[in-house]
């Protein structure tokens, strides 16, 4: 595997691979790599010829006050998981390289689904993320590109960035990589002590009550959003920031629970700010996991 760290470094592989009609696919990151980031590498190696893998922690998506400081960082450990998943090339910017100096060009999703939720509780995240795809999914000139269901709302706002701005990107989602106990795996789990880890799980059991909830017939968005919060208060190192049901396209709330939705949870855990989410596809009485 090589790595680039220039536009010009990176652009000499991806043009003699487009020349050669290889196929890109590109997964981008902000590295302190787990299970879950390579399982994107090995969905995107399924679909293309050639596979690119970004590590940038990108300044833009964190408000002030959060971890982009302290956000773990281990570029050598990176490189080394991402050849053994079949990366061909990882692009390891800097910030510059990826913002020129005076770099003044806005890109945002203004309206659903880069509102409430993630977008209520961090100000301006979406900005960024949209900020930092547009110009990677430029430089690195994929045709598909692989996220991962776990930012499930993040992923909402890149089909949208996709579609707004006609980007030839197909995107393509993979199920969200848990720990043995449910836990979604992320970056930020490093930043949990042993006794906020066995309280971490709490996030997926709610989801997980919220699902036998509608397999018995539940559909009131309401009922199913206290069910959730309980289990979730259940926990005293847990802090609920939002626990909801909205639906898929929009991330806006529902009443009812019908149709394709997404229950999306956030919470604060110690240090750490955890987000995880169930989809669902829910008509009449009968409900099918997606
Ligand atoms: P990061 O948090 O590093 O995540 C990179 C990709 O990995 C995202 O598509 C994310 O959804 C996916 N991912 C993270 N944990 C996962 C898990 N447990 N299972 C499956 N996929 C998982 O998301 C970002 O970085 C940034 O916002 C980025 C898109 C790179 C823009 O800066």
């Amino acid at each position: 595997m090589d790595t680039a760290r220039t536009a010009a470094q990176l652009r000499t592989a991806t043009m003699m691979w487009s020349l050669r009609d290889r196929r890109i696919g590109f997964v981008p990151t902000m590295g302190a790599l787990h299970e879950g980031h390579l399982a994107l590498v090995r969905h995107a190696r399924e679909l293309s010829d050639r596979v690119v893998a970004s590590v940038f922690v990108n300044p833009t998506q964190f408000g002030p006050g959060e971890d982009y400081g302290g956000y773990p960082r281990d570029p050598e450990r990176d490189a080394t998981l991402l050849a053994e998943a079949g990366c061909d090339l990882l692009f390891l910017p800097d910030v510059e390289t990826v913002y020129p100096p005076g770099d003044a060009t806005v890109v945002d999703v203004a309206g659903p689904p880069a509102e409430g939720l993630e977008a209520a509780h961090r100000p301006g995240h979406f900005k960024g993320v949209a900020a930092v795809l547009a110009r990677l999914f430029h430089l690195v000139g994929c045709e598909v590109a692989v996220f991962g269901e776990k930012d499930a709302q993040q992923l909402a706002v890149v089909r949208r960035l996709v579609r707004d701005l006609h980007f030839p990107v197909e995107i393509v989602a993979h199920p969200t990589v848990r720990e043995p106990d449910g836990l979604a795996m992320s970056s930020r789990n490093a930043y949990l002590d042993a006794g906020e880890r066995r309280a971490a799980p709490a996030l997926h059991r709610a989801l997980s009550a919220a699902r036998e909830a509608i397999a018995e017939g539940e559909r009131d968005a309401g009922r199913l959003r206290a069910a959730m919060r309980a289990v979730l208060a259940a926990e005293p190192l847990v802090t609920t920031e939002y626990a909801e049901v909205v639906d898929a396209e929009t991330f806006r709330p529902v009443t009812e629970a019908r149709g394709r939705l997404v229950l999306p949870v956030a919470a604060r855990v110690g240090r750490a700010r955890l987000i995880d989410n169930l989809q669902l596809e829910v008509d009449g009485a009968a409900e099918a996991p997606r």
